[in-house]
């Protein structure tokens, strides 16, 4: 993500689409095993980025445990990203948003752990409560180039289809099983993540058609080589109900974890929705655009010849974001968000 805060600022579609979970969060809270008093509660939060969208989930999971143990018993969330995320960022959130648990609850704590999520990151039997939005759509790495696009969803290449196809199975089962280890027995995991609908359809497609124009164009200017958008992709995918489910199997059991519920909906458009209703065009292409640069423009900049070094870096997301507000704002249209929204539980007894 955009260091400096910016995911924060420019995340109001991921803000809206992460609503549908939280009532699930909370069901979650409401029925998890908890362990008995004094041991600390554990809530983890699974590529918390900044902070602020975990502000809303984490408040409304502490609450209904607070429903069941009172105003004193000590709840410690701990917020997991990658090594070189704006923890900065996330730590003036927690302590200077006015929505902060921290603020609002005297015995909530925060704590941040940095590393990746495709390993066991939090001791065995831990966690009670686990949260993940907008980031299991990640992968571990990047599976290979994709010659024709850089979202995987929309090449038409069969190799980079098939190998993010694999990736995508091999780290869902890697997430799946770290988190049976870290979470207590009868401790409960709420993932959404962006997913392919059940017509197959991974979304955003007006959005990503104008940032590939935009980069080819930046290749026809000479600001880019052709070679430097060969080697740009979003190492994200969307996972189908059946992808999701697989590890599970039909009987919905993946070692120690059951699968309780898995839904597929679609996230509200709340740009598209302001455009109706002012008729701003340039707003619509703005927002789309922030929302692309704070989430993807700095994998797509680390495909520069000198990465972070080279002259263009600064002026590469720039470039880029002006363009695709440009593009998006002469047609603005609706933007399909598929989503998914599950909740796994671990056996309460070995
Ligand atoms: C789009 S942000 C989501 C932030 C927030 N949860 C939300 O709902 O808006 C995705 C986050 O997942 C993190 N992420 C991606 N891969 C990860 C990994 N392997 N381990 C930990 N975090 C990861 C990214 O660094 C990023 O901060």
């Amino acid at each position: 993500m955009e260091g400096g805060g910016a995911y924060n600022r420019s995340s109001r579609v991921q803000a809206t689409g992460l609503l549908p979970a939280v009532a699930m969060l909370e069901a979650a809270a409401r029925h998890a095993a908890l362990e008995p008093s004094p041991r600390t509660i554990v809530i983890a939060d699974y590529g918390a980025s900044q902070g602020h969208n975990s502000l809303l989930p984490m408040s409304a999971a502490i609450a209904a445990l607070r429903a069941r143990v009172g105003v004193d018993r000590a709840i410690l969330v701990v917020h997991t990203d990658q090594p070189d995320n704006d923890f900065g960022a996330l730590f003036r959130t927690l302590s200077d948003d006015p929505d902060s648990y921290l603020r609002n609850d005297a015995a909530a704590f925060a704590s941040a752990v940095g590393r990746s999520f495709y390993g066991q990151i939090l001791p065995p039997d831990s966690v009670t409560l686990g949260w993940s939005s907008w980031s299991v759509q990640w992968l571990s790495r990047l599976p290979g180039p994709i010659p024709d696009q850089v979202q995987v969803a929309y090449s038409h290449d069969p190799a980079a289809r098939a190998a993010y196809a694999r990736q995508a199975a091999e780290d869902w089962h890697t997430f799946l099983t770290a988190r049976s280890s870290e979470l207590c027995p009868g401790g409960r995991l709420v993932v959404q993540t962006m997913a392919l609908d059940d017509a197959g359809e991974f979304g955003y497609r007006p959005l990503l058609a104008a940032m590939y124009a935009e980069l080819e164009k930046m290749v026809a200017d000479r600001f880019l080589r052709p070679e430097e958008l060969g080697r740009m992709a979003i190492p994200t995918v969307g996972r189908s109900r059946a992808d999701l489910a697989a590890p599970f199997g039909p009987a919905r059991r993946f070692g120690s974890l059951s699968l309780e519920s898995l839904d597929i909906f679609g996230g509200e458009d709340q740009v598209w929705a302001r455009f109706e209703r002012t008729g701003d065009a340039v707003a619509f292409g703005r927002e789309w655009a922030a929302f692309s640069r704070a989430s993807v423009f700095p994998t797509l900049a680390t495909a520069l010849d000198g990465g972070r070094e080279d002259p263009r870096h600064p002026a590469f997301p720039n470039r880029l974001e002006a363009g695709v507000a440009a593009r998006l704002a002469a047609d603005p249209c609706p933007m399909t968000i598929p989503l998914a929204k599950m909740m796994l539980v671990k056996d309460l007894a070995p």
